[in-house]
């Protein structure tokens, strides 16, 4: 081992005086600039461990001393925002729907925030474009179960459907009748509602189901099967259909009937928030 430091003799450079086997290592400092920049992050790096939160602990983060939080800095924004929307909110929720006028600042307001809420609390059940699913209404056309008008829609939304939490809830039943008719009296019944709806039907068979839908059906759906929204009875005839419209499933509607079931919001949403989501189901295409 050879620990004398000499001039490298190729690139003129001090050795270090380490000597492998004959190798021998050039004695090349990191460059000032690299090493200062390497304290410079350090430094930052303890600085900002002790401003800002940094830490893991078992809950949470070190706080920082300087107490800053993007928690606090989104509840701020969203502060702000209400604040600067706060009297045109205001007036939506004041407002009479039926006669605000469309260019109205709280009608566009309303429009647009009516879009956040549906996405929010209404697309679970009834879609994310409102074009609902089986037992969910389609709310982009004008086939209405209880009314498209917007006193009708705010009235829906307020106090939903069959629920038990609301008194003032819309409620109908439509019965089982799989304990009242027998089997062949439903078949043809369901031939009945399949010629109703312009559908491949058995003729004869729909012609038996006539007069029992008659007794049976047309104090709820109408003697020629339009339906009534005092009651929320579907239309028979429009080939719309809440719960499909093949030969199954209407006879399995009629032998065990359904019950849909929406849940009242005006409990969980604001007033300004009911009439926006009305606003907004109003003009999706269907509203009246
Ligand atoms: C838990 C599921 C569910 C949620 C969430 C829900 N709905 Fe409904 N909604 C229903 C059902 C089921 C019906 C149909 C009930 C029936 O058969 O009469 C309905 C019916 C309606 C109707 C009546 C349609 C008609 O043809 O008359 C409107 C309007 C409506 N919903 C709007 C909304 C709005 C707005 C929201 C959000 C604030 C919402 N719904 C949230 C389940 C839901
Ligand atoms: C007391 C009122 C009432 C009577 C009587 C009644 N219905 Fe209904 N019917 C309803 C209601 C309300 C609904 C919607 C139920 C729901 O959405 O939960 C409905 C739904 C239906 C549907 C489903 C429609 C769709 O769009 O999917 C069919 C089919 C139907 N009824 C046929 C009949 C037939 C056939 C009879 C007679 C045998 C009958 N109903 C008697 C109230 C009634």
């Amino acid at each position: 081992m050879d620990d004398k430091q000499t001039q490298d003799p190729v690139t003129g450079v001090e050795t270090t005086g380490h000597d492998w086997d004959g190798i021998r290592e050039l004695n090349n400092p990191m460059p000032r600039w690299w090493l200062w920049t390497l304290y410079g992050t350090i430094v930052w790096g303890i600085g900002y461990a002790i401003a800002y939160p940094a830490w893991p602990l078992i809950q949470g983060a070190t706080a920082g001393v300087l107490g800053y939080s993007t928690r606090a800095e989104v509840a701020a924004e969203v502060a702000a925002v209400d604040a600067r929307n706060a009297a045109v909110s205001e007036a939506l929720a004041r407002a009479d729907l039926a006669t605000l006028p469309v260019d109205d600042p709280a009608h566009q307001f309303g429009v647009s925030g009516g879009a956040a809420v549906f996405r929010a609390n209404c697309s679970q059940c009834h879609g994310a474009g409102a074009a609902g699913g089986f037992g969910y209404p389609n709310l982009l056309d004008d086939s209405w179960l209880w009314g498209g008008t917007l006193e009708d829609i705010e009235y829906t939304v307020r106090h939903g459907i069959r629920n038990e939490t609301d008194p003032d809830a819309r409620f109908s039943q439509m019965p089982a009748f799989g304990e009242m008719l027998t089997k062949p009296e439903i078949a043809e019944i369901a031939e009945y509602v399949l010629a109703l709806s312009g559908q491949d039907h058995d003729a004869a068979a729909a012609a038996q189901g006539a007069p029992l839908f008659a007794d049976n059906c047309a104090s709820c759906h109408g003697e020629t099967g339009t339906g009534d929204r005092t009651q929320g009875a579907p239309d028979l005839t429009d080939a719309l259909w809440l719960y499909s419209g093949t030969r199954e499933a209407v006879t399995e509607t009629i032998t065990k009937a359904r019950f849909g079931v929406m849940p009242a919001w005006s409990p969980r949403l604001s007033d300004a928030e009911v009439k926006a989501v009305t606003l907004y189901v109003h003009q999706l295409g269907g509203g009246e």
